[in-house]
């Protein structure tokens, strides 16, 4: 059966949409979501603009603040801290990757750790380790949701996870282990180098696949009823309008014969991802405020 990420981000979003009504009825200022972008990458700008749509559909503001791609480090920098700086915007993003001559961990480091809702700073991730109140980054929170809302028990549960990226492998290996729902179960990180990987993926309970590699995972690497989440999302050239279509890092027309759950590419983990960013962003709001009201 599918994971419906689309319908279940609609839910949330709704639930979202709410909660601002009721701020804004309040005489209070509207969450605000900053973005910065940096060059001309066709994939980011389009990142950013779902990114301020989804906002705009839950009455958040934001703002984009785009630089050409000759933009220094230090310029870059300013312009991040003069927005940690604005107590009017409560989240900040950079659109990864960016241009060779700027460094991504002075970048990620420089945003404060209390606006940083991708959560790609070092306290953040501390704080996610350690199982303490954190930002999760939007795409590990959004799959943690997925699960939770769809009822998918994790406790006691194989989870192996595929890819052990920053953004996605990791952080999904450590929120899985953690003491809570969805969490408790027994993890698997397995990465390029892992030996013997099928029989890793033939013993998940739940497989966990961020590799970037379309229709890596396929039906024989499966265990029957197993639940399966694809982040894979590559362009793949294809004769039509547009000149590409979505691949997901599993293939999934043989896959969902055999697991018990699925999530399709589009409209599963993808539409998730921007609402674990909105949700973040919600909740600096809330304590920006909290704090201001002290
Ligand atoms: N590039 C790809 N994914 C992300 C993300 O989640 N956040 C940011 N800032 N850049 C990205």
């Amino acid at each position: 059966m599918d994971l419906n990420g689309k319908e279940l981000s609609n839910i949330i979003q709704e639930e979202i949409a709410e909660e601002v009504k009721t701020i804004v009825a309040q005489g209070k200022r509207p969450p605000h979501l900053a973005a910065i972008l940096v060059g001309e990458d066709g994939a980011s700008r389009t990142y950013v603009k779902n990114k301020e749509n989804a906002c705009a559909k839950v009455g958040f503001e934001s703002s984009i603040k785009r630089f050409d791609a000759s933009i220094s480090e230090e310029e870059l920098l300013n312009e991040i801290r003069s927005i940690n700086e604005n107590p009017g915007i409560d989240g900040l993003i950079v659109q990864l990757p960016l241009p060779g001559h700027i460094s991504e961990s002075k970048v990620t480091h420089t945003i404060s750790p209390e606006k940083d809702v991708d959560g790609f700073h070092d306290v953040n991730i501390g704080k996610l380790t350690k199982g303490e109140d954190t930002y999760i980054s939007a795409t590990p929170f959004g799959i943690l949701q997925l699960l939770e809302r769809n009822g998918i028990e994790t406790q006691g549960k194989h989870c192996v996870v595929l890819g052990r990226s920053n953004i996605v492998g990791r952080p999904m290996s450590i929120l899985m282990s953690r003491n809570g729902n969805p969490g408790n179960a027994t993890v698997t990180l397995c990465h390029s180098r892992t030996k013997d990987l099928k029989d890793f993926c033939l013993s998940a309970d739940i497989l966990i696949v961020a590799l970037g590699r379309p229709d890596f995972v396929t039906a024989d690497m499966v265990k029957k009823g197993a639940v399966v989440i694809d982040v894979g999302i590559t362009r793949v050239d294809a004769d039509n309008p547009k000149g590409y279509v979505l691949k997901g890092d599993v293939h999934y027309e043989g896959v969902k014969e055999v697991a018990s759950y699925i999530t399709p590419v589009p409209g599963g983990v993808g539409p998730m991802t921007i609402i674990g960013l909105l949700q973040n962003t919600l909740k600096a709001y809330n304590q920006n405020n909290l704090q201001s009201e002290q």
